[in-house]
């Protein structure tokens, strides 16, 4: 395998196109463990490559905490599919000051630049997608995060049909915690773990849901190996269905075995899901019991009994 030439990772860039970079120091949000490229003083990092996230605000966000955190002759390598915002990726850095050239290859548009910009574009585009309090949704979210300036319908029908739990539950891929607030309203739960991915919406999460019985996780669901999930009286979750831009039915199907094996005999899961993903053979194979709760606008509200 061809070691990478560079001495830092943002997300998980192709092999092919920038060596194994699995030992560097990774700063992806989206990597449970990750710095945070926030917390770097700037002008003190060596060398970058990135896999630019897609969402226009996040990745201008993204490669301005890296302009800030490089020495100023430190390269930056930015690269990204060309249908996921790498087309953009020139005009991003046009717009930050930055001097770069750009090249393309197996599919990618790659451009490469060194830590200096101009300093007021870059402070503006971090003050654009940095986490902020949002007064409509009543939540503090960040460009990025899943649905971070809007209540997703599908949670928001999810909400309107939870029971009221007790005992000791989760919430898988729990994002800014709207579920989290549902289900802590009944005074039967006595501790709820949300599990998130996104160190991002974690973040965020940890502001919006101060309840005293709550815990946080930043953990990969399909890879979930946290000793304190076991036995559960109930799960809820709006699982993701996409990975890395891409749609993913695999993604809420591991989602859901792993719900099944973290419930105790007799747990519930309460899930929600678009009408076309074909989750119900899954939840059959996984649990005794399981029954369509609610459907409504091109959604389905699952209960499930382990
Ligand atoms: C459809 S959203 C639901 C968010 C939140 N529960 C809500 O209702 O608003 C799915 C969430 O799962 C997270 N996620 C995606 N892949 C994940 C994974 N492999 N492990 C854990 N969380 C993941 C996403 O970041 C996102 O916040």
């Amino acid at each position: 395998m061809i070691e990478s030439e560079f001495e830092n990772v943002y997300g998980a860039p192709p092999l092919e196109l920038a060596g194994d970079t699995s030992r560097l120091p990774q700063f992806s949000p989206l990597v449970p463990g990750a710095q945070d490229l926030q917390d770097v003083a700037p002008g003190t990092l060596g060398s970058l490559i990135m896999l630019a996230p897609p969402g226009t605000i996040e990745r201008r966000y993204a490669l301005a905490l890296a302009l800030r955190a490089l020495k100023a002759d430190a390269r930056l390598t930015v690269l990204a599919p060309k249908d996921k915002g790498g087309t953009r990726l020139a005009g991003d850095l046009e717009a930050l000051g930055c001097t770069f050239h750009e090249s393309a290859k197996r599919h990618h548009r790659i451009c490469v630049t060194q830590g200096v910009g101009d300093a007021k574009a870059i402070a503006d585009a971090i003050a654009e997608g940095a986490p902020r309090f949002d007064e409509a949704l009543g939540l503090w979210t960040q460009p990025g995060v899943f649905s971070w300036n809007r209540i997703d319908p599908g949670s928001a029908l999810l909400m309107n049909h939870l029971p009221d739990f007790s005992g000791n539950g989760a919430d898988l891929g729990a994002g800014l915690g709207v579920l989290a607030h549902g289900v802590l309203a009944s005074a039967k739960v006595t501790s709820l773990t949300l599990v998130e991915l996104d160190g991002r919406a974690m973040a965020c999460a940890k502001r919006n849901v101060t309840d005293a019985r709550v815990r946080f996780v930043q953990a990969d669901v399909r890879k979930l190996n946290e000793p304190s999930l076991k036995l559960l009286d109930f799960v809820v979750m709006n699982p993701p269905f996409h990975d890395g831009g891409a749609e993913d039915k695999s993604l809420g199907q591991s989602f859901i075995k792993t719900a099944a094996s973290i419930l105790k005999k007799g747990g519930r899961l309460y899930c929600v899901a678009n009408r076309h993903l074909p989750y119900e053979s899954v939840l059959k194979d996984n649990f005794r019991r399981m029954t369509m709760v609610a459907e409504a606008s091109g959604f389905k509200i699952y209960e499930a009994m382990a």
